[in-house]
């Protein structure tokens, strides 16, 4: 038995394997390169380590590709033979990997729940139970789970600052804007280096419409974050955002082109970040070229993929935005095949919230932008579910929008603009957009009042 950085009990005899999965911890808190070789060679050292191989099936999840899937499942075979031997922390590990590759996420989030009521300490569940149920959309258990752990960490116990960042964004994403700041920069104190805490002071100014005051914060070159792992090109994206809102087209679209892309490769398209800022920019308007190839290309690869909702509905805006209308529809048809065939998580919000939401879409791409409105309306305060964060489900309120402005739906569109306005004053576009519905909708004076707010708005997009 060894103990690991923060005092938990770890299932080896081997000391420098021990050393590997502490290393590999922090390294993957700070979105580093290098963490899955550190598992490489704690396995190495300890090809038995039931932890280490908990961790190598994480990694293999994190990668959301449905081609891991038979690797996921050869891991938990190996591990499976040890699990008696185990402490119930490790087991609860191995028991929230067979959830996650099973399209169970509610379930795996559970086990990392019941582990952090154990071991709050246990920095890798805490981190995992974090992004997943970020993906599930449901903020108040992000903030109830953080906040559960907190006792039991101070800025003695090592990595606090990563614990300081998490419950920053839990508190951004429930709308404690100040505490969320406070604690965002508590941490990237703590931690320069933190992109999590970077990102979640970020949000604050993204959902506070600080757009100016965003950009500065994140004035980074790309050599600074030259050794982070893709994560990267998310926190660029929050940066062409705030360009975006400040009316800044030709550097968000820099940005794009110097930043966000930076992260693809033959193995790895970062879709969710490019195709997000691409349909905001051309909801503004912005002619974006032929940036949609590559990402309708890679997408028409992954039609069959569902291993995450969030994903998938981002593959179906890559392939529509590009005009590969069959392509989103066969995707369609691969989504309802999957939620009838499988339980769990996924295969439920596949079918309650994703499959209507790509069919708006697809409606949407066509110019057929009443139906599209008539599908997303009724939806619209139910799309947390597919997961993300707000400001990252906000393209769809966008979306929404635009079928309501563009299908002539007028009175939709005014109190979805009456909605905007109050929760972003700042924005310039929308006080346009709105004074131009109500002028439509015949109410000139109120419409001179959104026209004279637009001229004083700080945000200039
Ligand atoms: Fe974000």
């Amino acid at each position: 038995m060894q103990h690991d950085v923060r005092g938990l009990e770890l299932t080896t005899v081997s000391a420098a394997a021990t050393r590997h999965i502490d290393q590999a911890v922090s390294d993957f808190l700070n979105y580093l390169t290098t963490a899955s070789a550190e598992v490489k060679s704690a396995l190495a050292e300890d090809p038995d380590f039931v932890l280490a191989l908990c961790f190598r099936g994480y990694f293999l999840m994190m990668l959301e590709n449905r081609a891991v899937l038979p690797k996921v499942h050869e891991t938990l075979d190996r591990m499976k033979p040890h699990l008696d031997a185990v402490t119930p922390r490790e087991r609860l590990h191995a028991r929230a990997l067979e959830a996650w590759a099973t399209g169970d996420l509610a379930s795996a989030c559970l086990a990392w729940e019941e582990l952090l009521t154990e071991a709050p300490r246990d920095l890798l569940a805490l981190k995992l139970h974090h992004t997943m149920t970020f993906y599930t959309g449901r903020s108040h258990v992000l903030r109830a789970v953080v906040s559960s752990v907190l006792g039991a960490w101070d800025a003695s116990v090592p990595g606090y600052g990563y614990v300081q960042g998490m419950y920053a964004y839990a508190l951004e994403e429930n709308g404690d804007y100040a505490a969320a700041e406070r604690w965002g920069r508590e941490a990237f104190d703590a931690n320069p280096e933190d992109l999590w805490a970077i990102h979640s002071v970020a949000h604050v100014m993204e959902m506070q419409g600080r757009s100016a005051e965003g950009t500065k914060w994140l004035d980074y070159s790309q050599d600074n974050w030259a050794h982070k792992n893709p994560f990267k090109a998310h926190v660029w994206w929050h940066a062409a955002l705030f360009l975006l809102a400040q009316g800044d087209y030709e550097r968000a679209l820099n940005l794009y082109d110097n930043e966000l892309v930076s992260v693809n490769s033959p193995a790895y398209v970062d879709v969710s970040n490019q195709a997000s800022l691409l349909k905001r920019l051309e909801i503004a308007g912005v002619d974006v070229g032929d940036r949609w190839d590559v990402l309708a290309e890679h997408a028409e690869t992954r039609i069959e993929d569902h291993m995450l909702p969030f994903r998938d509905v981002h593959f179906c805006l890559a392939l529509t935005a590009r005009g590969n209308l069959d392509g989103a529809r066969r995707q369609i048809g691969s989504m309802r095949a999957f939620a009838a065939d499988n339980r769990g998580w996924t295969a439920n919000v596949t079918k309650s919230t994703l499959i209507p939401l790509c069919e708006a879409i697809i409606a949407y791409e066509s110019g057929e932008y009443g139906k599209a409105c008539d599908l997303l309306w009724p939806m619209r305060n139910e799309l947390a579910l597919i997961g993300g964060s707000h400001a990252q489900r906000d393209l769809f309120a966008q979306i929404l929008g635009d079928t309501a402005v563009r299908g002539s739906k007028l009175s939709i569109a005014r109190s979805l603009l009456a909605e905007r306005v109050a929760r972003r004053p700042s924005s310039k576009g929308t006080w346009l957009k709105y004074s131009s519905v109500l002028d439509e909708l015949g109410e000139s004076d109120l419409a001179k009042r959104a026209e004279q707010n637009a001229a004083t708005a700080a945000e200039a997009g």
